[in-house]
């Protein structure tokens, strides 16, 4: 299992982003005359998706969310995950990890810390981004990278996006849980929508003081301790390292790493607070720490999930293996069907990139798409580069005929040439 590639952090990912997707801008050409063939196309591969929904308290229609409009890439497929809020389904993995991590905050922290888990994941870009000190120029803000509204507000593609909001609301210790959207490549531990958890404490000169060390000394201690506990109350005695890192929020940044089945494995990223975060939401004479760790990869390794697109499958052959309360009951796969092999080759344009690819073959080919790899890469003489992709079908439910896999690759090479500005090979 790949899990040190498992989606979690996006700013711990940053060089490898830089060296995947920087200077790459966006231009994923919407199809600006949709012809009859094209529409049914469009409604043949497209997913039923309900029309208006509820999200914390806020509805949302359809229209509000997927447009077409330069300044907005959100798909079908993706607005069709809004508002499933896995993370709040007691029998659910993703639900029974976060209940295990509450259970823990609850009981060393006598209940002290709130716990939202209904926050709207449409957000503004102050809040994604400016609110947590993103640079301007950061990658994580593209188009490529982040699924936009409209030009001022996306779908967070994290929970730190409710940090401000909330530190200015008056809360001092805060625990928020939700689904996060990331445009990302297709494999065994990426999705587009996956959970997140972020968790702050805010401590004020009482608390420090008395200990005669500096404040943010105390703050890293503190933090490490709680992360340490909170380890051990989900994995048991394990061997824990803590590597410095780089986030945008805070400092000094650190990840928590455990030895677990022979591997270390990255369990989340936290630090002490930026000051200038806490001064923006009034509070000066404070410091504070945050983290935030990604459900999903978690979970895999506790309940032995091998494929993240398992969290979102309604066979009951799957649902009927979790129930509330039981963290950690191994997954016993039902059956392996065959993955089938489709390779596509193209030239690519400047503007080019894999995930506009994956999002083609992810709304055609939905959850059925495994992965998507590029397996050749030249330049010609005249500068001209192409790429092979090898894209793997394979459901987790049942067998798929040669037929279907045909018409969706046939569908997948349609819009690749009439969508991505490419020529097919
Ligand atoms: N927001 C980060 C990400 O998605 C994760 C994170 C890291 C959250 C460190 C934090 C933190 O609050 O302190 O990559």
């Amino acid at each position: 299992m790949a899990m040190s590639l498992a989606q979690a952090t996006i700013f711990s990912r940053t060089s490898l982003f830089l060296s995947r997707n920087a200077l790459r801008s966006f231009t994923f050409c919407v199809p600006s005359s949709s012809s009859s063939s094209d529409n049914l196309r469009r409604k043949k591969w497209s997913q039923p998706v309900a029309s208006v929904l509820e999200l914390g308290g806020v509805k949302i229609a359809r229209e509000d969310v997927v447009r077409d409009d330069p300044t907005n890439n959100v798909p079908d497929i993706i607005f069709s995950r809004l508002g499933m809020q896995l993370h709040r389904r007691d029998q659910h993995p993703l639900g029974i990890l976060k209940n295990a991590i509450h259970e823990y905050f609850d009981t060393s922290y006598s209940n002290k810390f709130d716990k939202f888990d209904d926050l709207c994941p449409i957000v503004s870009v102050k809040q994604n981004f400016d609110d947590v000190l993103v640079p301007a120029d950061h990658v994580s803000r593209s188009y490529n990278d982040t699924y936009y509204v409209d030009s001022q507000t996306v779908l967070r593609c994290h929970t730190s996006a409710h940090q401000a909001e909330l530190l200015r609301n008056g809360h001092t210790h805060f625990l928020v849980t939700g689904d996060v959207y990331r445009r990302d490549s297709i494999d065994s531990t990426h999705y587009p929508v996956f959970h997140q958890m972020e968790g702050v404490r805010v401590f004020s000169p009482d608390d420090w003081e008395a200990s005669g060390i500096d404040s943010t000394s105390y703050a890293a201690e503190d933090l490490k301790k709680c992360l340490e506990g909170l380890a051990r109350h989900l994995f048991g005695a394990v061997e824990m390292r803590w590597i410095d890192t780089y986030f945008p929020f805070t400092n000094p940044s650190f990840e928590l790493e455990i030895y677990f089945q022979e591997k270390w494995l990255e369990v989340l990223g936290c630090g002490v607070m930026e000051q200038e975060i806490l001064k923006r939401s009034g509070k000066v004479n404070n410091v504070a720490w945050a983290f935030g760790l990604g459900l999903e990869r978690l979970a895999m390794v506790l309940f032995d999930i091998p494929d993240i697109r398992l969290f979102w499958s309604t066979d009951e052959r799957f649902t009927s293996q979790f129930s509330k309360g039981q963290l950690g009951v191994k997954f016993k796969s039902f059956s392996k069907f065959p993955p089938c092999y489709k390779d596509i080759s193209f030239w690519i344009s400047e503007s080019f990139t894999e995930n506009n690819l994956c999002e083609i073959v992810r709304g055609i080919a939905g959850d059925l798409a495994e992965e998507v790899q590029l397996i050749d890469n030249f330049t010609n003489k005249k500068g001209m580069t192409s790429h092979c992709y090898r894209i793997a079908y394979r459901s987790m439910e049942r067998s798929l005929t040669d037929e279907e896999i045909n018409d969706l690759q046939w569908n997948v090479r349609e819009q690749v040439q009439s969508r991505l500005n490419v020529v097919l090979r």
